[in-house]
């Protein structure tokens, strides 16, 4: 009876170690530095700025029925900057599923660009099989992390390198959340085996308007997750903050990046811009603050 208890604590532990080796380590991608949201306004520019951009995040859902001039751009931007692909619409949130046109659209960027990782959002864009054209935010339960779950072993599989995932500004809360936002992230990247693009402007601007505390949300997430950031002015309107994306991030934003760069070993910094675009010489001040936030061995 002992010998095959034995055994079987033997072939346990080999699957044990089978999982941990399988695992990602997001700890050992790559450090990309300080970068930007390519936006097409800057695509004249942007080749004379490329000494101070690290690297562009570019959106992935551009280039999947790509036309001559956006093959071009695509090719352009490849060839001068590290890439990684940012899909809006892939719907990890979707009861109804994954699409499979979606996934093989990006899938098709994500091979022709080779990046260190890629990445979506934490959202569902699509409901009864109509696109609802926006990000929505998704029920803290534990259905929707069954949900979250079945779609993302789909594009794990599909993926030849690790997707990160965003987590959104909420314009709605559920009264049916089960967990906090810090349980609720977390318990994605564990039971997903995923890593975490941290928006700071969407987290900060969450943290206002619900009531919690942004700072102890990244403290309690498993730090080694936290693969990337994004980070923007927002606005406030009529009492509430909206992720207007249109300014310079604003004090509260900066204090909140440094103390994620302090606590996290991020690999990566994105600074995004929608509305009201400067010119691209205006926001590189901003790349080179974000830079001088990165602890010394990441920036390395
Ligand atoms: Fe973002």
């Amino acid at each position: 009876v002992d010998a095959v208890v034995a055994e079987a604590e033997v072939a346990a532990e080999a699957v044990v170690v089978a999982e941990t080796e399988s695992m990602t380590r997001h700890e050992d991608l790559p450090s990309l530095g300080v970068g930007l949201g390519f936006r097409p306004i800057h695509r004249e520019q942007i080749i004379h700025f490329r000494k101070s951009i690290d690297f562009l995040e570019i959106v992935a859902d551009h280039y999947f029925t790509a036309s001559p001039a956006k093959q071009a751009e695509l090719e352009m931007l490849k060839a001068n900057f590290p890439l990684i692909p940012h899909g809006l619409a892939l719907s990890v949130g979707s009861a109804e599923g994954i699409d499979t046109r979606y996934l093989n659209d990006f899938r098709g960027i994500v091979e022709a660009v080779r990046p260190a990782w890629c990445s979506d959002h934490i959202a569902f864009t699509r409901a009864g099989g109509i696109d609802i054209g926006h990000l929505t935010p998704v029920p803290k339960t534990s259905a929707a992390l069954r949900v979250i779950r079945d779609n993302l072993r789909r594009v794990q599989e599909s993926m030849s390198v690790p997707i990160i995932l965003e987590n959104i500004t909420e314009s709605i809360r559920y009264p049916e959340d089960e967990f906090t936002d810090a349980e609720f992230l977390g318990r994605i990247c564990d039971e997903n085996d995923v890593g975490i693009l941290l928006d700071v402007t969407n987290l900060y601007i969450n943290s206002v308007n619900y009531r919690f505390d942004a700072l102890e949300v990244v403290r309690r997430l498993p730090k080694d997750r936290i693969v990337q950031l994004h980070f923007v002015g927002g606005r406030m309107e009529e009492g509430r903050w909206v992720d207007s994306h249109d300014s310079t991030p604003q004090d509260e934003i900066w204090q909140l990046l440094e103390s994620v760069l302090a606590i996290a070993p991020v690999k990566g910094v994105i600074l995004e811009r929608d509305e009201k675009i400067p010119p691209l010489r205006d926001l590189i001040p901003e790349l080179d603050r974000a830079r001088r936030l990165f602890p010394k061995a990441i920036a390395e």
